[in-house]
Formats: C-alpha cells, structure tokens, sequence
C-alpha cells in the first residue's frame, strides 16, 4: 500500500494522472467512480484534461460504487444523477457506459446479481476511486461488513446518515436508510485502488485503514491486502498517522520515472 500525504489539489492531480496514464494506455479502461465530496476535484481535473487536452473517455467504461435506495429518478442526490452532474456530463462518455445499482428496481437483490454480472462482463474496473466514511467504510460497506462481500442491500448507520444529512439540506429524515453497494470483494477485485481521503474527520479512519489490524470493524482495512492500493491523504488526514514521516520521506524519494 503506497501512502501520499500532499495538499489537496496535488492528490487531485495525482489520481488524474492515473486515470489518464490508464486511458491512454488502454481507451476502453474500466473505471471505478465514488461519489461524495472526496472525489469532487479529481473530476474537476478530468473534466479540464478532456476540454484542454483532449483526454477522451469515448471508449471507457464506468461503474459507480454504491446508489442509495429508494430515491426519486430525478431526485439531485441520487448517486446516478450526482455523477451525471460532476463527471459524466462533463466527458464524452458514451450513453450508458456509466452504470450504477438500480436503487429503484423491484427486485433488488436480482438488481445487485446483474450489477455483478455486468462488472464481471466488462472484464472488472482497471482504476477504482474510493472515498472513506468517517466510521470506516468503502463503498457503503459499514462496519461489521464481510470481507468477502458482493454487491448488495445495507443499512447505513446512524453516523454515516448523519454525515450525509449535509447533502439533504441537513434534514436527517431526507437521508435514506438503506442502500446498494458493491462489496468489499468486489471492490477488491479492481485492479488498482486509489482512495482519497482530506480534512481531520477522516484521521482516525485513516489511521486505521492504513496502520490498524484488519477488521470488518474497519472495512477499509481490507485494502492492505491488495496488491496495488494508494492512498493520497492531506496533511489533516495523515495527522493520527504512526509512520507519517516514513510515507513523507518515501515519496519525496521517488524516481519520477515511477507513477502510483
Ligand atoms: C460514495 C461512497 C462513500 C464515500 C464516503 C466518503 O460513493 O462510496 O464511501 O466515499 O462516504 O464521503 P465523502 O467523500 O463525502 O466524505
């Protein structure tokens, strides 16, 4: 597991490096899209390449992480239509190359199967962009999570809905209780994770993802065991971070020759 601890527009840059390094290499890459506010600058930058220098994802292919149950179609914070609005809308994705857990199909554990199936078909994501919740979680894998788990229906805890009311206009009640979400060994079946995590809130998660034991306590601890994970982190993030100074001078020391 490769640590970057950089402000935040250089983590931007840096997880934007890696999807163009991949697009270019290969247009018709899988990438793997988080929504929430970790990202938010990583599309930014990726929407600029495409208008400035002409980054295609014309060919790509993308699979969101997780959809929340039960919101309207035309509801703004359905993750289908955030996505949209921060990322697809802003590329030139093809129609229906970015696809996400039907939160409002009628049978949604037949909904969660296809969402497998259809990550699998694509030949399974190239580059997965992860955000982490304050209590741990990837995806929507909360705590007490399987580490084997595959796509399917959870309940958010209280501590995630509550971080999430801020989208909701701060009305708790707004904030739907259940949601789809990959697994955590479906997300560990990416080829390269690269999770972003800024702000003091994230600290503790941080800490543990990268220095605690591995723990469905912790979800995202799973990651230690992929063969190719980075975590770009700022400085508020790394803050509970034991090895701080070793990831620091770790990157400081890397040949440019050698992306993440
Ligand atoms: C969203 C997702 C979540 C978020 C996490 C952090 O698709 O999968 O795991 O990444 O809740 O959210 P932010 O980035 O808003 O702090």
């Amino acid at each position: 597991m490769e640590v970057v601890i950089a402000p935040a527009e250089e983590l931007a840059r840096l997880a934007a490096d890696t999807i163009e390094e991949r697009l270019r290499a290969r247009p018709e890459s899988v990438l793997g899209l988080a929504t929430g506010s970790s990202p938010l600058k990583v599309y930014d930058e990726l929407a600029r390449r495409h208008a400035e220098e002409g980054l295609s994802f014309a060919r790509a292919r993308a699979f969101m992480l997780d959809e929340y149950v039960g919101l309207a179609a035309d509801h703004p914070e359905r993750y289908r239509n955030v996505i949209e609005k921060e990322i697809a809308s802003r590329v030139d994705f093809a129609p229906d190359a970015v696809r996400g857990p039907d939160g409002l199909a009628d049978d949604l554990v037949a909904a969660c199967a296809d969402y497998e199936a259809a990550i699998a078909d694509a030949g399974g994501v190239d580059v997965q962009i992860l955000g982490i919740g304050t209590d741990g979680h990837i995806a929507f894998n909360e705590p007490g999570s399987s580490l084997a788990s595959r796509t399917r229906i959870k309940t958010l805890t209280a501590q995630t809905r509550e971080d999430n009311a801020r989208f909701f206009g701060d009305d708790l009640d707004q904030v739907p209780q259940h949601c789809l979400t990959q697994g955590l060994a479906t997300i560990m079946s990416a080829k390269h994770l690269v999770l972003l995590a800024t702000g003091k809130g994230k600290a503790e998660a941080v800490h543990q993802l990268v220095e605690g034991p591995i723990s469905a306590m912790w979800p995202g601890t799973i990651m230690q065991m992929h063969p190719h994970a980075t975590v770009l982190v700022d400085d508020a993030a790394a803050s509970r971070l034991q090895l701080a100074d070793y990831y620091r001078q770790t990157y400081r020391s890397k040949p440019d020759w050698q992306g993440l």
